[in-house]
């Protein structure tokens, strides 16, 4: 199928299968060679390139598991155009040159994508914004260094150049795809979008592709039919009113975080720990649901946030609880042809806490994911809704222990007792990640943290004091 975008300031027309990933292409059809691949999967940061959406925003994304058509209508830059035209340097190149940020050179053009990014978008949380890139020679000290050096640096014209060009797709893309003529696998409303599903049931749905892609990259699977979600405008964004956060399923996990920053800080940070800034901004909200994977982040967050699931086949649509979505272990209450539209929660006061389990801080799969809200009223509690991931085989809803807070006094002979119902809540799996009973353990801790945390006892993983 055909693609049409710009590759470091020059239209493209790539025809290739629906699966190509833009890492293959770069380097075996385009000979982009500075792209590298390191991990195939989305994990180390070394085929990072940056992507310009028709409305300007500038991501960092791993190329590795980007599939051409989701390029459609947008502008490609690699490391081969970081550089000015006339071979300038960017300020984020000459800087890893005078901090020595380089040494065997292998991750040093991911680095420096996403450096270049970063620093287009005014970004200093250096940590956080090359926390997907891996150097295993280096060290990260020179990285972060030059990385500050070139903060106050100007921007180059150059890197404002693709959001200008789209700007006036008109000129770049003469041929642009109408809602008349649109391929059936790339559907640009949620309407079409059910209209073709409901005729081809089978077809696996592409959003973000941080699942799907390694089923390509290393399961080395044909998906085919496929559809692509990404030009559904529709189904991303998120509007709320004095009721309710209605999130579409398209909007990325990057997007949800800098929402819900104000409302529910708890979650922001967990998003700041799912994956990386790459995974962070190709990822979607409905992908994480709808693949009904155990440790999902952010099932857990929404079920205690009382989120409903907005699911639609055709012109049907029917809305359950987050929570009722997960049936068993691989099994969801979604019908063939049936998509997530959305998915919203009710405006509440902010009580929510989630705890995050991992074996390395960034970058990192949940071995246990927790989070409570809880209300307390007259030294009570009112309600609890508390859900992990990591503890059964669907993200699940701990309701025992809830029914064991509530109506009791909130002290900590009632964590206490609460604690003991873990074991009817959850049989949890002992696996590479961790033990089922240091899960269970770890998931009891987690509620006496959110009750110590109530009380204002510092609880912060990331101070560590002696
Ligand atoms: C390096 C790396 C790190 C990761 N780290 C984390 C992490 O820290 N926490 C975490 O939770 N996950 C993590 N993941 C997993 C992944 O990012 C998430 O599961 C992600 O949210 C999937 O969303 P997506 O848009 O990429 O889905 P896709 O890969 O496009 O799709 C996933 C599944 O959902 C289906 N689907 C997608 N959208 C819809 C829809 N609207 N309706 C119906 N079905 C749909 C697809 O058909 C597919 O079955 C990581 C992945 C990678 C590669
Ligand atoms: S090659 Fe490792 S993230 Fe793409
Ligand atoms: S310089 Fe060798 S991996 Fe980073």
């Amino acid at each position: 199928m055909e693609t049409r975008f710009l590759l470091n300031g020059e239209p493209q027309v790539a025809d290739t299968g629906a699966t190509t990933t833009l890492l293959d292409w770069l380097r075996e059809e385009k000979r982009l060679t500075g792209t590298k691949e390191g991990c195939n999967e989305g994990d180390c940061g070394a085929c990072t390139v940056m992507v310009t959406d028709p409305d300007g925003t500038a991501r960092a994304l791993n190329a590795c598991i980007l599939f051409l058509p989701q390029l459609d209508g947008r502008a490609v830059r690699t490391v081969e155009g970081i550089a000015g035209p006339d071979g300038a340097l960017h300020p984020v190149q000459q800087a890893m040159i005078d901090h020595h940020g380089s040494q065997c050179g292998f991750c040093t053009p991911g680095f420096v994508v996403s450096m270049a990014v970063a620093h287009l978008n005014g970004r200093q949380d250096h940590d956080d914004q090359l926390a997907g890139n891996l150097c295993r020679c280096t060290g990260y000290a020179p990285i972060i260094r030059a990385a500050e050096a070139a903060v106050g640096a100007p921007v180059p014209d150059w890197m404002r150049a693709d959001a200008k060009a789209l700007a006036d797709p008109g000129f770049i893309f003469p041929q642009i795809r109408t809602s008349g003529g649109v391929p059936p696998a790339c559907p640009t409303t949620a309407d079409e979008l059910a209209e073709w599903y409901e005729a081809h049931p089978d077809a696996t749905l592409i959003a973000g592709a941080t699942d799907v892609g390694l089923w390509v990259t290393k399961g080395l699977r044909d998906l085919s039919p496929v559809a692509f979600l990404n030009q559904c405008a529709d189904l991303r964004g998120i509007v709320a009113d004095d009721e309710t956060i209605h999130i579409g399923a398209m909007t990325s996990v990057a997007e949800l975080g800098a929402f819900i920053s104000d409302r529910h800080p708890s979650l922001a940070e967990l998003i700041r720990r799912y994956g990386s800034v790459q995974v962070r901004n190709a990822a979607t909200i409905g992908g994480n649901i709808a693949n009904g994977s155990p440790i999902g982040d952010s099932p857990p967050a929404l079920i205690a946030l009382g989120a409903s699931l907005h699911l639609r086949k055709g012109a049907a649509r029917r809305v359950m609880a987050l929570e009722d979505f997960f049936l068993d272990y691989g099994k969801q209450d979604r019908e063939p042809g049936e998509f997530v539209e959305a998915v919203s929660i009710p405006v509440q006061p902010d009580r929510l806490a989630c705890y995050k389990l991992s074996k390395r801080f960034d970058q990192d799969i949940s071995a246990v994911c927790g989070a409570f809200s809880i209300t307390v009223t007259e030294g009570k509690v009112a309600t609890a809704r508390i859900a992990f991931g990591g503890m059964a085989g669907t993200p699940k809803r701990a309701s025992h222990v809830e029914a064991a807070l509530v109506g009791q006094p909130w002290n900590e002979a009632t964590i206490r007792t609460a604690q003991g119902e873990f074991e009817r809540d959850f049989m949890p799996l002992s696996d590479m990640r961790a033990s089922a009973s240091y899960r269970l353990r770890a998931a009891q801790g987690m509620l006496m943290r959110y009750f110590l945390e109530t009380q204002g006892a510092a609880a912060n993983v990331l101070e560590v004091r002696i």
